[in-house]
């Protein structure tokens, strides 16, 4: 008997949107995750011009921010209607220190593409009333109608900005005591541990979970744990990225050495394929 290939329909697969919720595409290397990562917050930005982005800071996305960089010298990305809010920033670091937030997103992306300086917001790790400022970071991200894309990294403890194991999954812009390990991890852009600030304004779980679609990068073998056991373990405060579970729309981009630890490995991979057959079924014959 003559066999035929399974072709399924594609009539209900949304064109911007995998049908799987937390979509775990694993790739090779850092280089990889970085381009990958760029597509995607280029086809949120060409479909939604003026979206609002949530972005983050660290060591992760600085290869997606390099492309990004890259994609708008070529002309090929603008973000002149968009409007970003950062997920944290220290607290008691001068705004001006290089480690604070705002100078790394200046240095690292803003001034490199023409995102509005006017629009692009973060905590503010200085504040007078640091409860008020909070609910206004809140309303601000409120008004601006919602985060379409929230980038995320993920710390080696499983936190997510600076929501450390044991935040509410449920919680909102505030502040919060950054453990030892974060510390440590954060060490090695200050001259000394004693530098790294014991304290954050950091976006809640429940601010980050409000977002329409979430991306969360991870890369090297630092993070293999924290990416098992956020994705395959029990959603638990003890592992503030595993509320991610709960989210309709997350896509996990992974080089090899920060997957290596997952076992459903092969089942991922399986349904990866899947979706790059039904994102060909369903591109237009001029795309490829
Ligand atoms: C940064 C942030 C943190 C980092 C995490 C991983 O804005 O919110 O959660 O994403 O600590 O940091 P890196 O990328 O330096 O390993």
């Amino acid at each position: 008997m003559r066999r035929t290939q399974y072709v399924p329909t594609t009539d209900w697969l949304p064109l911007d949107k995998s049908p799987f919720l937390m979509r775990v595409v694993i790739l090779t290397d850092a280089a990889q995750v970085a381009r990958r990562a760029a597509d995607v917050i280029c086809q949120c930005v060409n479909k939604k011009p003026d979206a609002v982005l949530g972005l983050a800071t660290g060591g992760t996305p600085l290869g997606a921010y390099r492309e990004l960089a890259e994609r708008f010298s070529r002309g090929q990305i603008s973000f002149s209607h968009c409007t970003s809010f950062n997920l944290d920033e220290y607290v008691g670091l001068p705004v001006s220190h290089p480690e604070s937030y705002r100078s790394f997103m200046d240095r690292h992306l803003f001034s490199l593409t023409d995102f509005a300086s006017d629009r692009c917001f973060l905590p503010d790790g200085n504040a007078a009333d640091f409860e008020q400022a909070c609910l206004e970071y809140e309303r601000g991200i409120a008004e601006a109608g919602g985060i379409d894309l929230q980038l995320l990294g993920i710390g080696s403890d499983g936190h997510i900005a600076f929501n450390e194991p044991g935040s509410s999954l449920s919680s909102r812009t505030r502040l919060k005591a950054l453990t030892q390990q974060t510390r440590e991890d954060n060490a090695r852009f200050f001259s000394s541990i004693e530098e790294v600030p014991e304290l954050a304004v950091t976006m809640g779980i429940g601010t980050i979970l409000d977002a329409k679609q979430v991306l969360l990068l991870a890369t090297g073998s630092g993070k293999a744990s924290a990416v098992r056991a956020f994705i395959e373990g029990p959603v638990t405060s003890q592992v503030p990225a595993s509320a991610l579970q709960l989210h309709p729309h997350v896509t996990v981009l992974l080089d090899e050495a920060a997957a290596a630890w997952l076992v459903r490995r092969p089942y991922y991979d399986h349904v990866e394929s899947i979706q790059r057959r039904l994102e060909q079924a369903t591109k237009a014959p001029s795309e490829g």
